[in-house]
């Protein structure tokens, strides 16, 4: 953990002692001076009208042990407040610092990512411009749809990636028909509607959608998912960091901080058990984050190392262009016996019937493009996993090492032994066991009388977060993404904040014909031409062969 570097000079100020010279100790009978804690009161901003010149009796502390003192009421409770003002600083400053590596981590991962999404459309682009020429442009939009769809689902868009691949087939295959229809006589809708509907039985693209859509869909899910968990990590760390002092434990708090200087001992470290006691009590909700804590970044650790594997992620994003690539191939080779299955079910378009024709026979062979990995680019992969692994396993133990942290600073190492300590009551060893982590083992916290039969209700909410998002991440390691799942298991249904627009039906695909993004794949599976069975055109399937081979020319 970080916590060396972190900024503790409040934390210094804290618990380290005022330094100056202190007559009292050897002026015991005489009512002693109270310049020491003049000095501190004023240091620390306060008015010094009402401050007594020398000790008082003490009857009217309600926090700190009755006797003589520098503190009258006003005093007492004017501290009692900084000190809970401090701590909860504190609290948060440490927080800030877990956030602040959580979002740059953020920041590298989205980074990487989206840098190598453009580096595969860029390809694709580049690829496929060059083959079509004039040809590309008015048919771009498909794949800048395709790779806009996959940004907005890394995003978090309610969105059912799947169901948006299959939807990019569609349009393409829409496209290729429309392309190989004559501009003067296109073909009817009706005759697209049928087309699109046989495309599941005739697979014009053969095996090339499913393996887009398995390989593909998985590293999305798991990206997406990744970068949710250093999203949802930061938000927690930053509730649960604002949570308020309970009054029990602004009372400790106080006792560790400020009444030595009540008591005349402001120079005076609290002793290390004492301190870790009134800290462990203040912060027993924070611990009990300890668990799903530390199981969201095992399971991010493990998300993250999948990355790496074969095949890594770079090539699994350079591999969209290759897949759309292997799916014309697949069309051209295909081509004879899909038109002619195609146009049996749907019939010959009547529009085109006489005056298709075929423009150039060229029957030059598809190439599949390859994706070969630099050494750079794994380098890079490798780096970016190292990176955000090694950050997450600094933070691994953060709830359960808060309170020690707080604690720990050169101001106060002072050993169980040690006599010459404050114990919250005197200059004296601290005599009770350091008590556990978590609500449950505060039932015996001699600093912090907490009820542990009331957690705190903002971090209990925070668990469940935590809950939440290891689950989705869990799902994600085994390509499902849990919005989009029937079967939803106790956790991922309530407040997973993912799917709220009433996006996220699993119904089919959402039919909207209008403009140029038409799904012609949503229609029902009734067959209105399979009663005619006419005579297939041959020409279109020409027309179609030369337009992909075209398209995959490099
Ligand atoms: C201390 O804080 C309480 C609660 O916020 C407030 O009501 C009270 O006035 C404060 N007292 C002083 C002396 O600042
Ligand atoms: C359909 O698409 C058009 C734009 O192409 C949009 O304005 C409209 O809201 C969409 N309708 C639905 C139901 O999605």
């Amino acid at each position: 953990i970080d916590f060396a570097e972190m900024d503790f000079t409040a934390t210094v100020l804290l618990l380290s002692a005022v330094a100056v010279p202190s007559f009292a100790d050897n002026a015991a009978s005489k009512a002693r001076s109270c310049s020491d804690v003049r000095q501190f009161y004023s240091g620390k901003g306060f008015t010094l009208h009402g401050v007594p010149q020398s000790e008082i009796s003490g009857e009217h502390l309600r926090v700190c042990p009755q006797g003589y003192t520098c503190c009258t009421s006003a005093m007492e409770e004017t501290l009692s407040n900084l000190s809970r003002r401090e701590f909860e600083g504190l609290v948060r400053e440490a927080g800030r610092s877990v956030q602040a590596s959580l979002n740059a981590q953020y920041r590298n991962v989205d980074t990487y990512f989206l840098e190598l999404l453009d580096g595969s459309e860029r390809w694709l682009e580049e690829s496929f411009q060059t083959a079509l020429g004039g040809l590309y442009g008015p048919n771009a939009g498909v794949f800048r749809d395709l790779y806009a769809d996959l940004r907005r689902y890394y995003r978090g868009a309610s969105l059912n990636l799947e169901e948006a691949l299959d939807e990019f087939w569609a349009r393409l295959l829409e496209r290729l028909l429309k392309a190989s229809a004559p501009a003067t006589a296109p073909f009817t809708d009706d005759f697209l509607e049928c087309a699109a509907k046989q495309t599941e039985t005739l697979q014009p693209f053969g095996q090339a959608p499913g393996e887009l859509k398995t390989k593909v869909a998985r590293t999305f899910i798991a990206a997406r998912a990744f970068v949710q968990g250093l999203t949802v990590a930061g938000e927690v760390v930053r509730k649960v960091s604002q949570v308020p002092l309970s009054p029990e434990c602004n009372r400790a708090i106080m006792g560790l901080m400020y009444c030595p200087h009540c008591r005349g001992l402001g120079m005076l470290k609290p002793c290390a058990n004492y301190c870790k006691n009134v800290m462990k009590g203040c912060l027993a909700n924070q611990a009990d984050l300890d668990s799903e804590w530390e199981n969201l970044i095992d399971t991010m650790l493990q998300v993250a190392a999948s990355f790496g594997s074969n095949p890594s992620m770079d090539s699994i994003l350079h591999s969209i262009p290759v897949h759309v690539s292997e799916g014309l191939r697949t069309m051209q080779e295909n081509m004879e016996i899909y038109t002619s299955q195609m146009l049996q079910a749907c019939g010959n378009p009547e529009s085109t019937q006489s005056s298709l024709t075929v423009e150039g026979k060229k029957f030059s062979t598809v190439t599949v493009l390859e994706y070969k990995p630099s050494s750079n680019a794994a380098v890079r992969l490798e780096v970016q996993i190292t990176d955000v692994s090694s950050k997450l396993k600094e933070m691994d133990m953060y709830w359960i090492q808060l309170p020690q942290a707080l604690c720990n600073s050169k101001a106060a190492p002072s050993p169980a032994s040690d006599d010459n300590c404050w114990n919250g009551m005197t200059k004296a060893r601290y005599l009770p066991q350091v008590i556990g982590d978590g609500l449950a083992s505060q039932i015996n916290n001699p600093e912090v009388d907490i009820d542990i039969t009331k957690p705190d209700m903002t971090i209990r909410q925070q668990i469940m977060q935590l809950k939440i998002m290891s689950n989705r991440l869990k799902n994600a390691l085994n390509g499902n993404d849990v919005d989009f799942q029937d079967n939803s298991d106790d956790v991922s249904g309530s407040g997973s904040g993912m799917c709220t627009d009433g996006l996220c039906s699993h119904s089919g695909p959402r039919i909207n014909s209008s403009g140029d993004r038409t799904r012609i794949s949503a229609y029902p599976s009734e067959n209105k031409a399979s009663g005619t069975v006419r005579q297939a055109h041959p020409s279109i399937a020409l027309v179609l062969l030369s337009l992909t081979s075209v398209l995959l020319r490099r």
